[in-house]
């Protein structure tokens, strides 16, 4: 009864997220806007000189160690936009996925089933983190970063704590109206208007952390697609930054970071021990699929890869965990597994582009091997190299579909050396895409530090725009 209801439920999302989806990009003045976008990116990227190379210089210090880029102010917000949306209970179940996410700052309980594969001493750094809990990790680190200010008038960035998703995931799986789905949005953007900061700016200098999906924020006005609330919607946040795990592509205010994984490592120590243990495990199948099919969505591609992996598995060559039975959002020791052990795992898109999974692939050291461009190459452009073939394969969805490809024979193509090299640059990127479990982990910078500082070093280039504009007039 309850699953019946549930997928009932999912595939009336996954519409409604498309039709979200379709309209934002499928807008002329919005591929405009894209356009221009692009063109000021290429400008800004350009007009950064390459930093002077360190040889025979003294060591520098660090700019960003007086805060050079600016300071950030947190805003104290009355407890009914942030703590008081935290449930108390203490498990992480998938469907009511607010239990459990704010424990530990956070990152959630220890993941004591994986205890015995990951190594002995990385054990504790190892979490069942909800994969929606951005907006907390994000509040909790900012209180202590080095570059976080009590006194607003010296400030750049303004950030908002609002635990946005937390405020909507309350009504998204109820039969609610849409003033119970805005009710905490409204208020805020009410209480932030009023606060003195404000109108200097009309938010151009604020930033705020969406925990869910950038779709989760822009309903729609057609009452059948009646899906989330309106928050990105209303003018007043059209300036406002954003920082989610999943960003319309054409919104240059949404910036794209990585959902958080299970792993939070808290020394450079930490990391490499868990690079050098991907890095020689020894992994015994060819790639591997998690994730569970929606037999009631047509043209699932996810049902076509759960088959094709089954197949597969019969000879080793793939590793099948299917979520449908497995509790996959609990730590499983099964997923780790099967990340571990394969070369390669296949990441189709689910409701939305991105998935949650893509990271945990590639900590585990494992190759994404994705079907469509925007599960991350358009999203996560601070975080991943320029080139997406150097750590990933792309397969394009439409040909798998029509059989015209076949996954194994498409990684079979790959020789080891070729398996290795991309495999290197994998681990390379794990740093980047984990959120670290302290506040002075030795200069290396995870996903929090290097939000943090794009924010501010991005802030900072359109404050130096305006006043160049002013200069010229
Ligand atoms: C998740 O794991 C915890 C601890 O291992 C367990 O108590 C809980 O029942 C699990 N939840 C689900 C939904 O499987
Ligand atoms: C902010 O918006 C108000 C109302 O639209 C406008 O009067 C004001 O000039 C704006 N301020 C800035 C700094 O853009
Ligand atoms: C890797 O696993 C395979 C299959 O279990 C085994 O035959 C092989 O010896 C292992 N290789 C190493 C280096 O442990
Ligand atoms: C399963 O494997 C068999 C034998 O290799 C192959 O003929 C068949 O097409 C495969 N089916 C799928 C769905 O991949
Ligand atoms: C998607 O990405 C792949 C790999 O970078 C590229 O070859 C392909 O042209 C892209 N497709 C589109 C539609 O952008």
């Amino acid at each position: 009864m309850f699953t019946f209801k549930k997928s009932k439920t999912l595939q009336l999302i996954t519409t409604i997220i498309h039709s979200i989806q379709s309209q934002i990009t499928s807008h002329p003045l919005i591929s405009l806007s894209v356009f221009s976008l692009f063109l000021i990116e290429i400008l800004i990227f350009c007009s950064h000189s390459p930093p002077p190379p360190p040889v025979l210089l003294p060591p520098p210090t660090p700019s960003d160690h007086k805060c050079d880029d600016g300071k950030v102010y947190v805003y104290e917000l009355p407890p009914m936009f942030n703590s008081d949306l935290v449930g108390t209970c203490e498990d992480l179940d998938p469907w009511h996925w607010q239990c459990g996410v704010a424990t530990n700052g956070g990152y959630g309980m220890t993941a004591t089933k994986l205890a015995g594969i990951v190594p002995e001493s990385l054990a504790p750094a190892w979490h069942r983190t909800n994969q929606f809990s951005s907006e907390i990790i994000f509040h909790n680190r900012i209180m202590k970063h080095k570059c976080r200010t009590t006194e607003p008038e010296s400030a750049t960035v303004f950030y908002i704590p609002f635990y946005a998703g937390l405020a909507v995931g309350k009504y998204l799986f109820s039969d609610s109206t849409t003033e119970e789905r805005d009710f905490h949005a409204v208020k805020l953007i009410e209480w932030v208007q009023a606060q003195p900061y404000w109108p200097k700016s009309n938010g151009s200098d604020h930033v705020l952390v969406l925990g869910r999906i950038t779709w989760d924020f822009r309903r729609l006005t057609d009452p059948e697609k009646r899906w989330g609330s309106k928050f990105l919607n209303v003018p007043e946040m059209q300036k406002v930054t954003r920082l989610t795990i999943e960003r319309a592509p054409g919104d240059y205010q949404d910036i794209g970071i990585p959902y958080p994984t299970g792993f939070h490592p808290s020394t450079p120590a930490d990391i490499q021990t868990w690079q050098n243990f991907v890095r020689t495990y020894n992994r015994t199948s060819l790639f591997t699929f998690v994730g569970a099919a929606r037999e009631d969505v047509g043209d699932d591609i996810r049902g076509l890869l759960l088959r094709t992996c089954r197949n597969e598995s019969l000879s080793g060559t793939c590793r099948v965990v299917d979520c449908a039975v497995t509790p996959c959002a609990n730590g499983s020791s099964e997923i780790m597994e099967s990340l571990l052990g394969s070369e390669f795992c296949l990441q189709p898109r689910g409701d939305s582009f991105t998935r949650r999974s893509v990271f945990d692939c590639m900590v585990a050291g494992a190759i994404p091997v994705l079907f469509w461009n925007r599960t991350m190459y358009d999203q996560y452009e601070w975080y991943l190299p320029e080139e997406p073939e150097s750590y990933s394969v792309f397969i394009d969805h439409g040909d798998v579909s029509q059989g015209k490809k076949s996954i194994k024979a498409v990684l079979d193509s790959y020789i080891g050396e070729e398996v290795k090299k991309m495999r290197e640059k994998v681990i390379e990127i794990i740093p980047k895409i984990v959120y670290s479990d302290s506040d002075s982990n030795g200069g290396m910078k995870d996903a929090f530090e290097i939000a943090v500082d794009g924010v501010l070093k991005r802030f900072k280039s359109e404050r130096e725009e305006v006043r160049r504009e002013s200069a010229g007039k």
